[in-house]
């Protein structure tokens, strides 16, 4: 696992461009999970597939059940972004195919986790983090595994794949703040690889 100081600045122009695209097409929303409890950060994705999380459970899907309407294609520029992270942290041959989109509100935060709903644990997640800063948790293989804590801010990347690729990881809830292009809310995109 590797954290990559403000790797994603020099693209937060055209990742702002790309976001607006692709909300204006799958709106954010906020999932409920199986065990019912709604969760706090509004989610949304682009590419070949979207994350969801409904009372039946968590997995991907090619279309935005909300819209009826295959997902936003992944804009070129996130792609880039994506693979140009992997390469950067030891991942040259990382294609995504996904990309879910996290939008905290001051207050939202996720709770440790595991990305275990790809079915190729060999590719890496990448995850973009954006406006306000966040306590990044990350753990072992072991829920009880003493996560360490990291602060993101503004650009930083986090890479993690290999044997480190289902660690436990979560967001403690967001400081209250503003950020100049975001506001009032921290935007995290993860890069994902979905398909076998
Ligand atoms: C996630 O685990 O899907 C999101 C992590 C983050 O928001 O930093
Ligand atoms: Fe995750």
């Amino acid at each position: 696992a590797v954290v990559l100081r403000h790797f994603a600045l020099t693209y937060e122009t055209v990742i702002f461009a790309a976001l607006t695209d692709v909300v204006g097409q799958a709106p954010f929303r906020h999932m409920v999970t199986p065990g019912g409890f709604q969760m706090s950060a509004a989610m949304t994705s682009c590419g070949g597939f979207g994350w969801l999380a409904d009372r039946t459970g968590y997995r991907y899907n090619t279309t935005d059940p909300q819209t009826g309407l295959p997902w936003p294609p992944l804009p070129d520029a996130l792609l880039r972004l994506g693979i140009e992270a992997a390469t950067a942290a030891g991942y040259p041959s990382f294609v995504p195919d996904a990309c879910l989109i996290n939008r905290y509100a001051v207050g939202a935060k996720m709770s440790l986790h595991q990305d275990k709903d790809e079915p190729d644990l060999g590719a890496p997640i990448v995850s973009v983090s954006l406006g306000l800063p966040a306590n990044f948790q990350f753990g072992g293989l072991r829920r009880e595994d003493k996560p360490l804590r990291v602060q993101l801010t503004h650009g930083d990347v986090v890479v993690w794949g290999g044997p480190a690729r289902l660690y436990f990881h979560g967001v403690l809830p967001i400081k209250d703040g503003v950020h100049p292009l975001t506001g009032a809310f921290r935007i995290n995109l993860t890069f994902r690889k979905v398909s076998k």
